[in-house]
């Protein structure tokens, strides 16, 4: 795969995650640049990864094959808008911001090659899981190169059509913080149960990246791994039970549709 030069506008956490991932994965320091308006941000990413750094991001782009867009979705209509006359033909870009359309960056940007992707918090450790959409000025090398950028976090998967992001939003976008809740329930009810809290809160987090770690690795689907370990009249199954009485099941469908929803109309007022 080729080297593309990649220019990151924003230097804040994302933008530092994905730098230290392809750097990681053998990206020359000198085929990355950064842009930000605060000098203590540009600092750290210099010092951090050793790259080129600018406050102007017009400057920043010059001669970049990839402009990846990583600033707050607030402030992306403007830095859209501002950098648009000095960006190339051809130049891929693109946007890790939530809520922000295809449509709104053309709207801002021109008509332009532009994935949109939807990463998640774990790609500040790298165990991030994006929804990628291209649309269809994007070239099958400028995929690999999207591809290529989103991998240094994590899991890439593309997405056939821009729609769907919304569903992405819901499943692994806000999906970090749904395990923390189950995360912070069992502690508290393994702690109710007498066990001391701390020993309560570490018990439920390695069986939750235990199990987390079997089911990424097992080649049978999470219902089946549930049913091996669920023996009839057993301990397990006195809990699932209970989920289930309790609706669990349709208890995520409708927090999945909310969130879902909430992102749409996000989109809506971020594009305005
Ligand atoms: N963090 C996540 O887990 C996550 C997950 C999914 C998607 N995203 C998306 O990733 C994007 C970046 O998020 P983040 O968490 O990395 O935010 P962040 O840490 O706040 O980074 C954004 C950076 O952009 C800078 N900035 C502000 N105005 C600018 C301008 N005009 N030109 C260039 N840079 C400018 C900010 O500087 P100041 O701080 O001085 O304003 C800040 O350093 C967001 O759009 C977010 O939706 C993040």
């Amino acid at each position: 795969m080729t080297q593309p030069r990649i220019a990151f506008i924003g230097a804040g956490n994302m933008a530092s995650s994905l730098i230290g991932g392809l750097r990681a994965q053998g990206l020359p320091a000198d085929a990355i640049r950064a842009s930000d308006p605060g000098a203590e941000q540009r600092a750290r990413v210099a010092a951090e990864h050793g790259i080129q750094v600018f406050e102007n991001n017009a400057e920043a782009v010059q001669g970049a094959e990839v402009v990846v867009l990583a600033v707050k979705p607030q402030v992306m209509k403007g830095v859209c808008q501002a950098l648009a006359p000095s960006l190339s033909d051809g130049q891929l870009i693109v946007s890790i911001a939530a809520g922000i359309t295809c449509a709104s960056l053309e709207n801002w940007l021109g008509p332009r090659p532009l994935v949109r992707c939807m990463p998640n918090t774990p790609a500040l450790l790298r165990e991030g899981v994006s929804g990628l959409y291209a649309n269809a000025r994007v070239s099958a090398a400028q995929k690999a190169q999207a591809e290529q950028l989103l991998s240094a976090v994590g899991l890439a998967l593309w997405l056939e059509e821009e729609r769907l992001i919304d569903a992405v939003t819901a499943v692994s976008g806000s999906g970090p913080a749904y395990f923390f809740l189950l995360i912070e329930a069992m502690t508290a009810a393994g702690e109710r149960l007498g066990l001391p809290r701390d020993t309560a809160a570490r018990l439920t987090l390695q069986t939750a990246l235990g199990a987390a770690r079997m089911a990424v690795s097992s080649d049978v689907d999470a219902a089946e791994l549930r049913r091996r370990v669920t023996s009839p009249a057993g301990t397990t199954e006195a809990a699932i039970k209970t989920f289930q009485a309790g609706g669990f099941e349709a208890l995520v469908e409708q927090a999945l549709d909310a969130a879902a929803k909430r992102s749409a109309e996000l989109a809506e007022q971020l594009g305005q």
